[in-house]
């Protein structure tokens, strides 16, 4: 049976840390996100980051938009956080409704206070094998979560399924970057079996159910970023947990694999932002 990659009580373990470090500090760090519209998973999110935030000692705050907003108004307000001192953190909750365009949004983010890592500046420098100034939240946390088990990435084929700009591209390239083998699968992929039977880690970033433990290597380490609800309103992730953690030798679950990590690493990205800010480097 497969260990599970636990990554709440990891979470849990960062949150604390930097609770105490935080306390150090008189003024606190601010994280603002912006959400747009009322899809019920983004407010989900949003509610968990806002409340993460709270527990760790921060200052969070949410700008919430009719979904009818205009681009216009959201990179005014863009610029107005960009411009005001007091915030360190901006993250603006995706997706965004059809007739904004994400990567206009994104890009208006100072990089200095672009918690995700999308900027075009801080996403160029990912793709250059270069420092960004903070890396995206969830691969940064799946990152987190194979170290804390010990798990080498340097020589391994890594095979991550799924493109998106949130976790599959700024995944193959930390993979890549940290001397892995890395294959992208996607959409169009044919013969996704025969990949994923060779891959040593995989992380799965699609929304389906879509793995079987029939299409693992032996004693792989399989990575769930999948969330959605089924039919019967059950959470589930892209991997089919009973038959893959027979054949896996570590497994991230759904809920409490990558989830957690994600606002984790969100937190250690505000406090990274904050602290360059303020010419902290301990
Ligand atoms: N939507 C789902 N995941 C994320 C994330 O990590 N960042 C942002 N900005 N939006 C998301």
């Amino acid at each position: 049976m497969a260990i599970i990659l636990d990554g709440k009580n990891l979470r849990d373990k960062i949150l604390d840390n930097l609770s105490l470090e935080l306390a150090k500090y008189a003024i606190k760090p601010k994280l603002v996100v912006i959400l747009v519209g009322n899809d019920p998973a983004s407010q989900v999110y949003v509610n968990n980051k806002r409340k993460m935030a709270v527990r760790v000692g921060m200052h969070s705050e949410v700008v919430n938009y009719q979904a009818d907003v205009s681009e216009d108004e959201l990179l005014d307000k863009i610029n107005e956080l960009n411009n005001d001192i007091s915030v360190d953190a901006i993250l603006v909750q995706l997706p965004l409704p059809a007739h904004i365009n994400p990567n206009r949004v994104i890009a208006e983010i100072s990089p200095f206070k672009d918690v995700d890592g999308f900027t075009p500046y801080n996403f160029s420098k990912l793709f250059c094998g270069a420092q960004p100034i903070v890396y995206p939240c969830t691969p940064r946390g799946i990152l987190l979560l194979l170290r804390e088990y010990g798990i080498e990435v340097e020589g391994k084929h890594a095979v991550v399924i799924g493109r998106s700009s949130i976790v599959g591209r700024p995944m193959a390239q930390m993979l890549l970057n940290k001397n892995a083998t890395v294959t992208m699968c996607h959409s169009y992929t044919k013969n996704l079996e025969q990949i994923t039977k060779t891959a040593d880690i995989l992380v799965s970033a699609v929304g389906k159910n879509i793995i079987k433990g029939e299409m693992l290597k032996n004693n792989s380490v399989v990575i769930d970023v999948g969330i959605f609800k089924d039919e019967y309103g059950k959470l589930r992730g892209d991997v089919d947990f009973d038959s893959s953690s027979k054949i896996a030798s570590y497994i991230s679950p759904v809920p409490g694999g990558v989830g957690p990590m994600t606002i984790a690493s969100l937190m250690l990205n505000t406090v990274e932002l904050y602290k360059l800010k303020n010419g902290i480097n301990d």
